[in-house]
């Protein structure tokens, strides 16, 4: 069990990876880390020299794996991943980092999750290719220091807020992935159509998109249904309305909420009467960790006008009132405070 790395492939359905964009070119979507990703590469490139270390966040399912790829890819590199929780002992980390050759790249996934011993064997590694460590127990307990190749660390997380200020400060590029828009997805789902071999036109493309609440992952997942449903129940093209029957038969949510997302509307409005409320009730009251709530789940709801963060917590917006069938209370549903007069 445990292998400290798996090289094999980028841990996804093998149906997911064939629609794993390869190349910069095939990556829609987060325009500005794109840009900064493409001109990090083609200066080290032209430079011949090797990529600097990259820290990629941002909620589940918005590319950060397929960034890393495409990364090593367009380096012409190799890429070795693995993952936070993995590594348990000194011995994990340079076992991978002996096996690395200069210009690699050594994807850990989940970085947050990297026990803080670990980690501070990681630091000289990052800034001076250098690994020191313990060999041997008791009285025998020696420092051997190891020279590692120039290599590029890719860490991956979702909670960005849990890495340690000096571990960020460490990577040359801080890029923060955002949930995509219903556009962008449009033209992701359209792609993925074209790779898996289903007709679909622009509106059926967009019902799908907006139905996968920001993400990636999700506008895949449901085009697969989508042309399962078109196959058995249409003529196997996808347009508007054979999505949304085949959307509607799974009780996907038309505006993309998952189950978190309903819970955090509804304490908000039914137990904390629309808030303000501080995040760590909030997370109690829907059973979830404040932090994940914080980075994982809010986002996309702020982003979608259904909550703000206030200095005084966090708030329903009227949207919010809305999608609970309900009327927007006097004085809610804005944050703002009530003023006499
Ligand atoms: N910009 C994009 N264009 C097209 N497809 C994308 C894009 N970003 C992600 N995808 C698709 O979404 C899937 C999920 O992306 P990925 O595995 O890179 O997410 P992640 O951010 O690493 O998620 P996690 O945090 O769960 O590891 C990919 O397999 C890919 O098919
Ligand atoms: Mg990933």
């Amino acid at each position: 069990m445990n292998k400290p790395f798996d090289d094999s492939e980028p841990p996804d359905t093998p149906f997911d990876v064939s629609l794993r964009p390869p190349a910069f070119s095939e990556f829609t979507g987060q325009d500005k880390v794109r840009e900064r990703l493409e001109l990090l590469v083609a200066a080290a490139k032209g430079r011949g020299d090797v990529l600097e270390h990259v820290l990629l966040s941002g909620p589940p399912g918005l590319g950060k794996t397929t960034l890393a790829y495409i990364i090593a890819q367009s380096m012409s590199v190799n890429i070795k991943s693995t993952s936070g929780p993995v590594i348990e002992k000194a011995g994990d980390l340079a076992g991978l980092l002996t096996t690395l050759e200069r210009g690699d790249v050594l994807f850990i996934d989940e970085i947050h999750r990297l026990q803080a011993t670990i980690e501070e064997y990681l630091y000289p590694a990052m800034e001076d290719y250098k690994l020191d460590i313990i060999i041997d127990q008791g009285p025998n307990a020696r420092s051997v220091r190891l020279n590692l190749p120039k290599f590029t660390l890719i860490g991956a997380t979702t909670r960005s807020g849990m890495i340690s200020a000096p571990l960020r400060s460490r990577f040359g590029m801080d890029c923060r992935l955002d949930y995509y828009t219903a556009e962008h997805l449009a033209s992701i789902v359209t792609r993925a159509a074209g790779l898996i071999d289903v007709e679909i036109d622009g509106a059926g493309a967009l019902e799908i998109a907006q139905r996968a609440r920001g993400t990636p992952r999700i506008a895949n997942n449901l085009l697969r249904w989508v042309r399962d449903y078109a196959q058995v129940r249409a003529d196997g093209r996808i347009n508007r309305e054979v999505a949304d029957a085949a959307l509607a038969m799974r009780d996907i949510d038309a505006d993309g909420f998952d189950e978190m997302d309903k819970r955090v509307i509804e304490a908000l409005i039914h137990k904390f009467a629309g808030g303000p409320v501080g995040l760590s009730s909030l997370s109690v009251a829907v059973g979830e960790e404040s932090g994940t709530l914080e980075e994982v789940h809010e986002p996309y709801l702020i982003m979608q006008g259904y909550l703000k963060r206030t200095p005084q917590g966090r708030v329903a917006m009227p949207k919010a009132y809305n999608k609970l069938g309900l009327k927007v209370p006097p004085g809610k549903g804005g944050g703002q405070p009530e003023l006499f007069g």
